[in-house]
């Protein structure tokens, strides 16, 4: 079974898609760490951007059993990836890896911006999660604070902003909510109340009546 959960940058979709697999014994996988680890490749190799032939090589190479380099969770990566993520080439590039992630038994959860549209339409479940630009913001500024970035709150709004400017404007794989996900909206929630939120939604989708 597949669980697609997708969502803007920082809306706790992560934290939710990994404790759900945990909850599930599945597979996880945080998609935005393979954009993310491409653009950190390309800027390393000094690629251009826009050198398809380059960037699908690069794209066809990636590390991904590297993806729990801390590095990769930099803003300035996040914002890289968002670029190269317009790019059709080092889409598909990436798309036959997250579909094969996504086919393992028992099951797996990815989460992304186009998990539900266009990397697993047939996913049994789909959550799209949102909350509002400062409230997003107001989170990673948090937990960037832990690890001593310097950072203003001004400074990861405005990043989110651009990055949300940015997945939902593009022509290929916009981040956009699929008509049969259910949407997860957690301004005023807190962790605990957003993943019993989306335990429910499995509950009620599967008939899983342990969760
Ligand atoms: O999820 P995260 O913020 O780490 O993703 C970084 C960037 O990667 C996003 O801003 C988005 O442009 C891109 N991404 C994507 N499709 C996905 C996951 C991430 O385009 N499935």
């Amino acid at each position: 079974m597949i669980i697609a959960i997708d969502g803007p940058a920082a809306s706790g979709k992560g934290t939710l898609g990994r404790r759900i697999a945990e909850i599930l014994g599945y597979h996880y996988l945080d998609t935005g760490l393979l954009y993310r680890a491409l653009a950190r490749d390309l800027m390393a190799g000094d690629i251009d951007f826009d050198d398809e032939t380059a960037v699908v090589c690069a794209a066809r190479k990636l590390d991904v059993d590297g993806l729990g380099d801390p590095g990769l969770r930099a803003p300035g990566i996040g914002e890289a990836a968002s670029i190269v993520a317009k790019n059709m080439h080092a889409r598909n590039a990436l798309l036959e890896f997250q579909r094969e992630f996504a086919a393992q038994s028992p099951g797996a959860v990815l989460d992304g911006r186009d998990i539900g549209t266009i990397v697993c339409p047939e996913a049994r479940v789909k959550i799209f999660v949102t909350a509002s630009p400062e409230e997003r913001a107001r989170r990673r500024h948090l937990e960037l604070e832990q690890s001593n970035s310097q950072l203003s709150f001004n400074d990861v709004l405005q990043d989110i902003e651009r990055r949300d400017k940015r997945d939902r404007g593009r022509t290929v794989a916009p981040l956009v909510r699929s008509e049969d996900a259910h949407l997860l909206e957690t301004t005023d929630l807190d962790i605990e109340t957003a993943l019993n939120a989306a335990l429910a939604i499995i509950r009620d989708e599967t008939g899983r009546s342990d969760l």
